[in-house]
């Protein structure tokens, strides 16, 4: 291949295209801007607009809540209205929609959740609303349901009940799990975690607290998680471990991308304008981590940004195509890190791959370790003082100039 041909190919990667499945939450490209201190600073953006420009931009996918496609307590002919409008923007477009999700946080009612509230009949009500949203998930054929429970939580200990709570989100899984296999609906849940951010706490905070309430469930095989990047950071936790747990428990069903600088309020980033060296580690983890090299995840790769207030709509079409081109990137860097001699040798050095061997031989018990004096009485534990390092900053550091460009 000549240098031209490279270059242009090099490019040609960094065009997105459907088969890469990127998709786009209305609410993000669709947020004007209003914050807690202060109104919007953009115009409000027309569903139709939204699906034409991103399918422009190279997205494959639309997801949305049912609030931000047509206003709470529509009449069932405006909520017709904005949905056959929607359905025949994305057709014309080639759009599709792999996840949808309910809005249980933006109205009064929801003050103090949706499926957990104290008031019973709100939780009535709230169960209502995503039974009537998943019957929309279905005609629209998206796999995906996304359960974000911003408002599930509490500020005072003394006024929530965890454990009760925890019981009542339950029941809420199960009755739509149920709905979902009695009605054949190739359906999957997905629990967004969160730590805080609008509830003081909220429940289900991170990953690994969703994937021990989801072994609970009645229908465990139809639950999973949709980590997102900020959300875990804002946890002070390590994005690509959450996902590499999800992903080890079989459970990763959908993923929000983002960006997030530290322990703070939720920022929702473009991907990559956080922590951009975890965010070549998950890049490379999702194209290369597969058990046997390939991809460890198939489904989409969904951002779930804001475009900045600062932005006017021109920023907010460039914002959206940052999250794209960030992601290519670092497809990119991680192949050639993949791909480069010196990693190969750093990765054996550092013994990354050997961590697949398991640790006793095939039908080995527990008694052949005992009597093996070579795993013990002979083992030379002290030859490890002053000798035999893993060489991990040099790997790393590898990956950080693949990340540069610099190899
Ligand atoms: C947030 C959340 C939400 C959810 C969305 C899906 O910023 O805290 O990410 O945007 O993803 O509401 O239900
Ligand atoms: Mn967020
Ligand atoms: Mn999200």
């Amino acid at each position: 291949m000549s240098v031209l041909e490279s270059s242009v190919s090099a490019v040609d990667d960094l065009i997105p295209r459907p088969a890469d499945k990127f998709s786009f939450g209305l609410w993000t490209v669709g947020w004007t801007g209003n914050d807690p201190f202060g109104v919007a600073t953009r115009p409000a953006l027309d569903a139709v607009e939204a699906v034409e420009r991103l399918a422009e931009l190279g997205a494959y996918g639309l997801t949305f809540h049912d609030d931000d496609l047509f206003a709470f307590g529509s009449s069932e002919a405006e909520r017709r209205r904005a949905i056959d409008r929607l359905t025949a923007a994305l057709r014309a477009h080639g759009m599709v929609v792999p996840m949808v999700t309910t809005n249980l946080f933006t109205q009064p009612v929801f003050k103090d959740g949706g499926f957990t509230s104290n008031d019973r009949t709100v939780r009535r009500f709230a169960l209502r609303k995503v039974l009537r949203n998943i019957d929309l998930a279905a005609e629209l054929g998206a796999q995906t349901f996304v359960l974000w429970g911003g408002r599930e939580g509490s500020e005072y200990d003394s006024a929530k009940d965890v454990r009760a709570a925890l019981a009542r989100y339950g029941e809420a899984l199960d009755l739509l799990c149920q709905y979902a296999i009695d009605q054949g609906l190739p359906l999957r849940f997905a629990i967004e975690p969160k730590p805080n951010e609008p509830r003081g706490d909220i429940l289900l905070p991170t990953v690994g607290h969703a994937l021990a309430f989801i072994d609970t469930l009645a229908h465990p095989e139809l639950v999973g998680v949709n980590p997102e990047t900020g959300h875990e950071q804002m946890s002070g936790l390590n994005f690509m471990h959450g996902i590499s747990q999800a992903l080890y428990s079989d459970k990763l069903f959908h993923i929000d991308l983002n960006g997030q600088r530290g322990i703070k309020f939720d920022q929702d980033l473009v991907f990559g304008h956080g922590d951009l060296a975890n965010a070549f580690a998950l890049v490379d983890l999702l194209e290369h981590g597969g058990p046997t090299g390939g991809p460890a995840y198939s489904g989409p790769r969904h951002f779930d940004f804001k475009p900045s207030r600062t932005e006017d709509i021109d920023g907010v079409w460039e914002s959206a195509a940052a999250n794209m081109r960030m992601y290519l990137l670092l497809r990119a860097r991680a192949a050639t890190f993949r791909s480069d001699p010196a990693v190969a040798e750093a990765m054996a050095q550092a013994k990354v791959a050997e961590l697949k061997t398991p640790t006793l031989d095939p039908g080995e018990t527990y008694a052949d370790l005992l009597a093996d004096r070579s795993a013990y009485e002979d083992f030379d534990a002290d030859s490890y003082f002053g000798a035999k390092g893993f060489g991990f900053v040099k790997l790393n550091q590898l990956a950080i100039e693949h990340l540069l460009g610099a190899r």
